[in-house]
């Protein structure tokens, strides 16, 4: 099978899997799992945060990061597609009582700083307090310009908001950039990053902060059952993938970019390819067509109106010279 759903169907590598079978393990309720302390210890050094705390999922850790950023009664403001809005089935609003304030991101995956100025609301009993700025990096494969984080990040202490980065694909946006994680860091108070996309882990978030923001977020993990016991298992995928599967993304990028080029020259039309992720344009009474002439030659694609396609550490350019072969005899059908 080849797979171009999501970077989050790669499985674990033999030597990951050796990894974490080698781990060290303890009651991480009790603090007392070395691998798990080690890679929040590495998480926190890249970062350059005071503090990390090892998470099951990213929709668990955006989950704490705006709890513990956020009470009953605050909202957040958000892109409209971003996941910690559209696709976290309303956590923040169910469990926490966090009202989100989506807005629509530019075409570059910014949110437009005069709009985040329009939407915060004024200190009045009538409106939620308005709290913090969330931003996504990447969005949609995306990068956000290192350039308009710092402006919100300047713009977010200006007006006494906290700034979250869901940085489920943030190691991509590293790469692209050729800039260390601090880099990018350093204009957000909280970061979450994902394990288990690009960088190939089964399970595992980790989210970033200051000493005392990732107490509060220990209390809310807890309570959201994400207090592991023997976790190292786990931390051992991740700490082996942040020390193997991180520039080697550069290889995902690369064959995204191939792959675009070669069904442009094959007459589709490439919507957009940014780091691992490529839209193209699929007429709408070709989709289910499509879907199914994949399915019969062993490739799994979402095919829609605007088809994303997502390289991982599991497809290799083998792999998509057949998928490239396959859609150009789809073409010709
Ligand atoms: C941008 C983004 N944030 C968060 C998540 C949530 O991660 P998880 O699937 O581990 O809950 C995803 C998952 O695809 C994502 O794409």
């Amino acid at each position: 099978m080849i797979d171009l759903r999501s970077d989050t169907v790669t499985r674990p590598s033999a030597a990951m899997l050796q990894a974490m079978m080698a781990a060290k393990t303890g009651d991480d309720v009790y603090r007392d799992d070395p691998t798990v302390n080690a890679l929040e210890a590495e998480a926190a050094r890249l970062s350059g945060k005071a503090a990390a705390l090892f998470f099951p999922t990213g929709t668990q850790a955006n989950l704490v990061a705006l709890l513990s950023h956020c009470e009953r009664g605050d909202e957040y403001i958000v892109g409209q597609q971003a996941h910690n809005y559209k696709y976290e089935a309303g956590g923040a609003a169910v469990l926490g009582s966090i009202q989100p304030q989506p807005i629509l991101a530019a075409e570059d995956g910014t949110l437009p700083l005069e709009q985040v100025a329009a939407a915060i609301k004024p200190d009045d009993i009538h409106f939620a307090r308005t709290r913090l700025l969330s931003l996504e990096n990447t969005h949609h494969g995306k990068v956000l310009p290192l350039e308009y984080l710092a402006r919100a990040f300047d713009f977010t202490r200006e007006r006494k908001l906290a700034l979250h980065i869901d940085g489920a694909r943030i190691f991509n946006a590293v790469v692209a950039q050729n800039v260390t994680l601090e880099a990018i860091a350093r204009y957000c108070d909280t970061l979450t990053i994902c394990l288990s996309k690009g960088l190939g882990t089964p399970v595992g978030s980790l989210l970033c902060g200051s000493e005392a923001y990732i107490e509060r977020a220990r209390r809310w993990r807890k309570m959201a059952g994400g207090g592991m016991r023997q976790a190292g298992i786990l931390a051992a995928a991740g700490l082996y993938a942040l020390e193997h599967n991180v520039a080697r993304l550069k290889e995902d990028h690369d064959n995204a970019a191939w792959l675009g080029q070669q069904l442009q020259q094959a007459g589709l039309e490439i919507v957009d390819q940014q780091t691992n992720m490529l839209f193209v344009r699929v007429p709408a009474d070709q989709v289910e067509a499509l879907k199914s002439w994949f399915a019969q030659r062993e490739v799994l694609l979402s095919p829609g109106p605007v088809t994303r396609i997502v390289t991982h550490l599991d497809v290799d350019r083998h792999a998509l010279e057949q998928v490239v072969a396959h859609w150009k005899a789809f073409l010709q059908r």
